[in-house]
């Protein structure tokens, strides 16, 4: 086990080895259990979070701020329209100067192109570790959060476990590609077979699956791509894990209007009964959430006895705080 983490930037879902996760989920089980027996637990007391948000939140910032007062600290919860970041501050001045006012920088960025880049510049010049809370690339912490769900469903011997991450329609914005990329970038280290599945205009970015596959082939686990126009029914079947969620044909079009016409074409993608009674009969439901309700997934399924979804939201609590812990 590598425990020595303190410092560490988390960017990026491979910035930390495999021990390390194995470490954050060791650490976030014990402040899990901490919590359930009101046990106080001040490790970072008297420190600081700056979290810098360039688009809208619910989970991660509630999680970030809740995880901080829990551990005896202040998180500042900074909206990047009320600063002067559009009349000058670059990454360079955000980095320089949180890092010399906090003691750990957290930040969401999710513009296409643009997100991952400006994480790792402020990066660059801050002198104490910057979180991603999701950028255009990853969500390192949701993926944490549901690899500490997957283990509480289906213990910790995942080989042979099949996880389908698969596209599925919504109405509402086209949405980051990050969390389906930190999917099939993780779970192939800790033996989950990954079947990766969405309509052709729904590729992730080459590279990412391209690590993704690299990973899989390290760890000696499956690894399959349905790239079908009807492709939704044949990678859940006999699934053990159903993540189904929709992201935007960002590599297909950066135009929002062609997106949503691509979008549209796939309305039969969305998480129902008949869909899910293909899987295995223990499967759960995974979804990080906001979902498009009746759109994305039935409400039957997302408030059925298989979802894990609330699981899933409350573990974001737990192994963020034992990032921060760890590295702050
Ligand atoms: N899953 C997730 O990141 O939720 P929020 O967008 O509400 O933070």
């Amino acid at each position: 086990m590598q425990t020595y983490l303190h410092g560490r930037d988390f960017i990026g879902d491979l910035d930390f080895s495999k021990e390390e996760v194995e470490t954050v989920l060791d650490v976030a089980f014990d402040l899990k259990r901490k919590r359930a027996l009101n046990e106080p637990h001040p490790y970072l007391r008297d420190k600081a979070l700056a979290m810098l948000f360039f688009f809208s939140s619910t989970r991660t910032r509630g999680s970030f701020e809740a995880g901080m007062a829990q551990l005896g600290g202040h998180a500042a919860f900074i909206e990047s329209q009320t600063t002067q970041i559009a009349h000058g501050d670059t990454p360079k001045e955000i980095g320089e100067i949180f890092g010399r006012y906090f003691d750990g920088i957290a930040i969401r960025h999710c513009d296409w192109n643009v997100g991952n880049g400006y994480l790792n510049a402020v990066a660059k010049a801050s002198r104490v570790p910057v979180l991603n809370m999701q950028c255009d690339v990853y969500h390192p912490f949701q993926c944490l959060a549901d690899l500490m769900t997957i283990i509480e469903k289906k213990g910790r011997d995942l080989r042979r476990k099949r996880i389908v991450v698969s596209w599925a329609y919504a109405a509402s914005y086209l949405k980051p590609i990050s969390v389906p990329q930190s999917l099939i970038l993780q779970m192939p280290r800790f033996g989950l077979d990954v079947v990766l599945a969405h309509p052709p205009e729904f590729e992730l970015m080459p590279e990412i699956v391209s690590l993704a596959q690299e990973q899989a082939r390290k760890f000696k686990t499956g690894f399959e791509i349905i790239r079908d126009p009807n492709g939704m029914e044949a990678a859940f079947t006999d699934a053990d894990i159903i993540y189904a969620k929709s992201w935007g044909p960002l590599l297909t079009t950066n135009d929002k209007a062609e997106g949503k016409k691509i979008q549209d074409l796939y309305k039969a993608w969305i998480t129902d009964e008949r869909k899910l009674a293909l899987a295995r009969p223990d499967a759960i439901y995974m979804h990080p959430l906001p979902a498009d309700r009746n759109i994305e997934v039935t409400d039957g399924i997302i408030d059925g006895p298989q979802s894990v979804v609330y699981d899933e939201a409350e573990n974001r609590l737990h192994v963020q705080k034992a990032v921060m812990a760890l590295t702050m």
